[in-house]
Formats: C-alpha cells, sequence, structure tokens
C-alpha cells in the first residue's frame, strides 16, 4: 500500500481526488489546500485536510505526493517535499522555468526520489493504439505531426495559451518523435481577450532526427477540437480525442478507406496515478520522467521567446 498526499484540490486537484479514492494499492493521507477548506466527508477513510504543507513534510508515512496547484508554486513545493524524501508528481508545466525543472531533475537524482511530469496524454489509451499501430510499420514512420487543441475559454490568470495548451502538444510531439532533441522552435499568436497574453497560437517545432511538428492551439474557437495527425511515409493516422473520439489509419494519397483502430477503455488520469503509484513501489524511472519535464518547459520558454521576438528560436546546445 502507498501512501500519498495530494498537494491542490481545485479544478483539476478535485479530479485526481476522485480518481485517487478508487485506486487500488494507494492509501490518500493527506490533502492540501492553501485556504479553501475540503470537508472531511467528501474526503476517503483515512485521509485528512490541512492548510499547512509542514504536516505532509513531516509525516514519514508519506511516500509520495501530488502537485496540482498552479504554475508559479510548482518548484518551491516540489523542491521542499523531494527534500523531505517524497516521490512527486508535478501537473503541467512541470515548472514556470527550464532552470527550475533541471534543479528539479538533478535534486531527484541526487536524492533517489521518483520525480514524474504530469504528461496525462502518454497515458491516454487512443495515444497507445496509434503507437501500437505504428510499432515496427515503415509505412508509419513518423515525418510530420499536425495537432489542433482548440475551444473557448481555458484562460488562466498564470499562463498563456501556449503554457496551458500547447505544452500537452509538445510533450506528446517529443514522445511521438521518439524523444529526439528538438532543435528549433517558433511560434506566432495572437492575444484577442486579454492584451496580455496570447489566445491562439501556432507552434512548429524540428527535431534531430528530421520529424516536424507544427500545433495550433486556441482557445476563442467556438466548439472544441482534440486532434493529433502522425504523417507517417505512406500512411497516417488521425487520434481524435474530442467528443467524437477515435484513431483511424490512412493512406497517405486517399487510395484506402481509413481503418478504426482499436482503443483500449481506460482513463487517462488513473492510468497516470496508476504508474506514479507503481514507479513509488519499482523504483523505476516514469514515462514522462523529470527529464522530459525539462524539455517540455524549455521548449515552451522557446515559444515564449519566438513569440516577443518574431524569431526562430535555436535549440541547438
Ligand atoms: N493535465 C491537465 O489536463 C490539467 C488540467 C487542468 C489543470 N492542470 C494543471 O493543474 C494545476 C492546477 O490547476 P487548477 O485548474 O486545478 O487550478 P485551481 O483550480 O486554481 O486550483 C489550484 C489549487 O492549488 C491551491 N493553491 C493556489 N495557490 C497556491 C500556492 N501558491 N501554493 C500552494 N497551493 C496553492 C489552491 O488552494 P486555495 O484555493 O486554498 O488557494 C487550489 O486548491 C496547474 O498546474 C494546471 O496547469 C492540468
Amino acid at each position: 500500500m502507498v501512501n500519498l498526499a495530494l498537494i491542490g484540490c481545485g479544478y483539476w486537484g478535485a479530479k485526481y481526488l476522485a480518481t485517487l479514492t478508487g485506486l487500488a494499492d494507494c492509501r490518500l493521507r493527506w490533502v492540501y489546500n492553501r485556504r479553501t477548506v475540503i470537508a472531511a466527508s467528501a474526503l476517503p477513510p483515512g485521509a485528512r485536510f490541512t492548510t499547512r504543507l509542514a504536516d505532509i513534510l513531516s509525516d514519514d508515512a508519506v511516500q509520495g505526493a501530488i502537485v496540482a496547484t498552479p504554475l508559479a508554486s510548482h518548484f518551491e513545493i516540489a523542491r521542499a517535499l523531494l527534500q523531505a524524501g517524497k516521490d512527486v508528481l508535478v501537473e503541467k508545466p512541470f515548472t514556470a522555468t527550464a532552470a527550475q525543472a533541471a534543479a528539479l531533475r538533478d535534486l531527484a537524482a541526487e536524492r533517489g526520489r521518483i520525480c514524474m511530469a504530469g504528461h496525462i496524454l502518454l497515458y491516454n489509451p487512443a495515444v497507445d493504439a496509434a503507437l501500437a499501430a505504428m510499432q515496427g510499420e515503415a509505412d508509419f514512420a513518423l515525418r510530420y505531426i499536425h495537432s489542433r487543441r482548440a475551444s473557448t475559454g481555458a484562460f488562466r490568470a498564470d499562463a498563456d495559451v501556449v503554457w496551458n495548451l500547447a505544452s500537452h502538444d509538445l510533450y506528446l510531439a517529443h514522445f511521438l518523435a521518439g524523444g529526439a532533441a528538438a532543435v528549433s522552435v517558433n511560434a506566432h499568436g495572437a492575444a484577442l481577450v486579454d492584451p496580455g497574453q496570447v489566445d491562439a497560437a501556432d507552434v512548429a517545432v524540428r527535431y534531430a532526427n528530421g520529424v516536424q511538428a507544427l500545433i495550433h492551439v486556441s482557445r476563442v474557437q467556438p466548439g472544441k477540437t482534440r486532434e493529433t495527425l502522425l504523417v507517417g511515409a505512406r500512411r497516417q493516422i488521425v487520434v481524435d480525442d474530442g467528443p467524437e473520439k477515435s484513431v483511424t489509419a490512412h493512406a497517405l494519397d486517399g487510395s484506402h478507406e481509413p481503418l478504426a483502430l482499436p482503443v483500449a477503455e481506460s482513463m487517462p488520469l488513473a492510468n497516470q496515478c496508476r504508474h506514479f503509484v507503481d514507479r513509488i513501489g519499482d523504483r523505476q524511472a516514469p514515462l514522462s520522467d523529470a527529464a522530459a519535464g525539462w524539455e517540455n518547459v524549455r521548449q515552451l520558454e522557446a515559444a515564449t521567446r519566438a513569440l516577443q521576438t518574431g524569431q526562430e528560436q535555436s535549440l541547438m546546445q
């Protein structure tokens, strides 16, 4: 049995609370909020609510903690948890700067702690279905990724549309591109609602292995689009994770009827929590480890620089 704490129980943390309540082999010992009290009746048996992070840091029974607080607080909270000997899962975006991400990565390595980034799409069965079809198939050898993530809303004081939405597409594209290093990032965007924040943007990434990704994100689009197109040498896959969920394979030249790929029935957040609990148990590196978190944040920083300067940003080291 793995003992956990949930740090931050707002919009997204509430979903963790519901998910962890039903998850096997783990027990929630603490739920923390800065101010907003969570009633005991809303907690699973054995869990306690606190507004003092110190209660969790000093509880030797707590093995792992999930950080679902606003972005600006991720680094300080995760560092305190790692220093207290806890394993951590930090929501996306992993940290506000790449330097902070590198510091968490190095601290976790030094202390022998699990440090996982909440890159939920890597635990999505639709992505698994696409990966299973692409595995070892020359026709699907990946060349180009085009993703669209758009709807109305998702306004956050602490993250523009690139940090809030494109962060998902960036970690997913990096993973699908086989983990190849990003060599350049470019971005264009428009502030449409709040003059201080970009609400619609296009981000382009080139990877060292020649794969390219083009990402469109918007929070001013009517309707909801969640689509990733994976273009291979002769065939392509469309992962539609929007209201009409499907994963389909197509011939690039349109010479075949689309083929629906089977998708397992499971919940991405539950799969992500399961992965964290299992990694606490077996001490293996998580699929979305701190290095993946760092890579994601360094690409987000580059996209922000590109938006500010109008110049493509080289990430060659
Ligand atoms: N993976 C996904 O698809 C997904 C979806 C949504 C959000 N997220 C991520 O989840 C995180 C939380 O987002 P949210 O939408 O749940 O935010 P939220 O609704 O504002 O909730 C934030 C929670 O953190 C607490 N908190 C606020 N400021 C804090 C601070 N400085 N230190 C410690 N705790 C603090 C708040 O407690 P009080 O109410 O007491 O202040 C609140 O319970 C963000 O990193 C976001 O990017 C991920």
